[in-house]
């Protein structure tokens, strides 16, 4: 898979790119990024890729030409980043982790022309219900939750038990020591007893879910396994 971001602060996907599961799936060829700077789009001698926003207000808009001249360079759906877009989720991470290529534009100051976006954008997405200074980090997050659900970049059942692939929220996790000043890991854990483990865990992402986020289990249908251990 090819993840295009458009960008005028490249240099802030430089260690996003380099380090952890990311860097090695880049380094494996499972998967592309590839960073595209929308001032390498300004024709002009002063590489201007922002002006003053029609009818006056605060704040600069990002420039159309560049960014139309851009996105003639790259292929597949393209992603608009802004607080006024639909609200980014595991589900629709996964809807895009089956394209073969997408673009995300990552937008800053007040926004891009809103020209391209009807013309040129397939989907406006927000990170959530607050505003920060660009897209780069909204973009930088899109990417991480996408890339890693491309094969091969993390084991399958890793993102199997995720929070949010079932519908529920994850169970807790534990590693050694066994006993850390008086803190003992469940006695289930340490017994080998496969099943008794996994029923002992859906307990757990049932509760949490439950006392957390009971607006998760609206209109989710309960299992039987899952309906006989809320009675419990
Ligand atoms: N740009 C600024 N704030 C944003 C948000 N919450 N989501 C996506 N893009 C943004």
């Amino acid at each position: 898979m090819k993840i295009n971001i458009l960008t005028l602060f490249p240099e802030m996907f430089s260690g996003f790119k380099s380090e952890s599961i990311i860097g090695k799936a880049l380094e494996k060829n499972l998967l592309e990024i590839n960073i595209v700077n929308i001032r390498d789009f300004c024709y002009d001698k002063h590489k201007q890729a922002d002006d003053m926003p029609f009818g006056g207000g605060a704040g600069m808009v990002i420039k159309p030409e560049p960014l139309f001249r851009a996105l003639e360079t790259v292929k597949g759906k393209v992603i608009y980043t802004t607080p006024q877009g639909v609200k980014f989720n595991q589900k629709l991470a996964i809807e895009l982790a089956q394209e073969e290529e997408i673009t995300i534009i990552a937008g800053h100051y007040e926004g891009i022309d809103e020209r391209v976006v009807e013309s040129k954008v397939d989907l406006e997405v927000s990170i959530g219900d607050f505003v920060l200074t660009g897209g780069e980090l909204p973009a930088m997050m899109m990417a991480d939750c996408i890339a890693r659900l491309v094969p091969g970049v993390i084991k399958k059942e890793s993102y199997e038990n995720d929070s949010f692939f079932n519908g529920l929220l994850d169970y807790p996790h534990y590693t050694r020591p066994a006993e850390y000043e008086g803190m003992k890991v469940p006695e289930v854990l340490l017994s080998g007893h496969h099943k008794n483990i996994e029923t002992w865990r859906l307990k757990e992402s049932l509760k949490r879910t439950y006392l957390r986020r009971r607006d998760l289990l609206v209109g989710r249908e309960l299992s039987k396994e899952e309906k006989k251990l809320l009675a419990e």
